[in-house]
């Protein structure tokens, strides 16, 4: 089923960009959103999962004020480079592959692909939101795509839906979607052992109640109670309905552009781009309000 169109009396337009996931809203500055601007962008985004904002010329201070009214926000982890975030703001985390006059990276996940995950998942409470701000872009590649989860749940023939019932999996916290492995811990081959949290399968979303996938990332996950064998087969069946391409939006980045996404209703990944050229994008993410909690049906 498609998601429509749908705008407020205050001139915002809210623009689906794919039948299942993710919406441009259109008419507003993220620098000076009013009380019923922010109510229509905070309906939109339960609605759609993922928004877009083109052409948003904010400061970092602008980007966390924004962000701010989402819910309180997380201090940026620490990045490969070892440091946490900007100076002064440590709710801001950088996405880049600049490198700075020592040669070392100002920010996270370098040039390469970002395979399919939700942020930070191997947490008991993962962070609710993430918003990212493009504030240099390659001229090709670095194509960022979202996948929407209740689409990916309502996808599942009824007897997968059965088999996955109050099963969970282990999201695993020993690498990150860039595939390094993340600061202080010690990597196992066996997906039992690593560190992580288990989730159930499928969760409702605290807001709407949808019932949605929740995958997390593909590598070292594990389901409860089930063999290696048998965990792997049946992640493998439940991924191919979650990336299927007609469940998803595939956001070609403007110098501007903010995407915010969902993480309970949503997996992210990234295209790699040549190293050569420049991305930076700024982030914040809105802290997990609640852990995830069980579909019931
Ligand atoms: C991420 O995977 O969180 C970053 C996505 C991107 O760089 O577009």
């Amino acid at each position: 089923m498609g998601i429509a169109a749908f705008s407020s009396d205050g001139g915002l337009e809210a623009r689906p960009l794919t039948p299942v996931v993710g919406a441009e809203i259109v008419g507003v500055d993220l620098g000076a959103v009013s009380e019923d601007q922010f109510a229509f962008i905070r309906d939109a985004f339960d609605r759609y999962a993922g928004l877009l904002f083109r052409g948003q010329d904010l400061t970092p201070e602008r980007l966390v004020a924004f962000s701010r009214r989402f819910g309180d926000l997380d201090h940026a982890p620490v990045m490969e480079n070892g440091r946490t975030a900007v100076p002064g703001l440590p709710e801001v985390y950088l996405v880049s592959n600049i490198k700075d006059t020592d040669g070392k990276e100002i920010g996270s996940l370098g040039a390469g692909e970002a395979v399919w995950h939700t942020d930070m998942s191997y947490l008991a409470a993962p962070p609710d939101i993430s918003m990212l701000h493009a504030i240099e872009v390659p001229p090709a590649g670095g194509d960022t795509w979202l996948c929407g989860m209740n689409a990916a749940y309502n996808a599942l023939p009824p007897e997968l839906k059965r088999r996955v019932e109050g099963l969970r999996i282990k999201h695993d916290g020993t690498y990150n979607s860039g595939g390094y492995v993340r600061q202080g811990v010690t990597p196992t081959d066996d997906p039992r052992k690593s560190p992580g949290t288990y989730h159930p399968v499928v969760i409702a979303h605290p807001n709407t109640g949808q019932p949605l996938l929740y995958l997390g990332r593909r590598r070292m996950a594990h389901i409860e109670g089930l063999d290696l064998a048998d965990s792997e087969a049946l992640l493998d069946e439940l991924w191919a309905y979650a990336t299927r391409e007609e469940n998803a939006y595939r956001h070609s980045w403007r110098v501007g552009d903010v995407l915010m996404w969902d993480n309970r209703a949503t997996m992210h990944r990234r295209d790699p781009f040549d190293a050569a050229s420049r991305r930076l994008m700024r982030r914040t993410q809105v802290k997990g309000a609640t852990q995830p909690k069980a579909y019931a049906g």
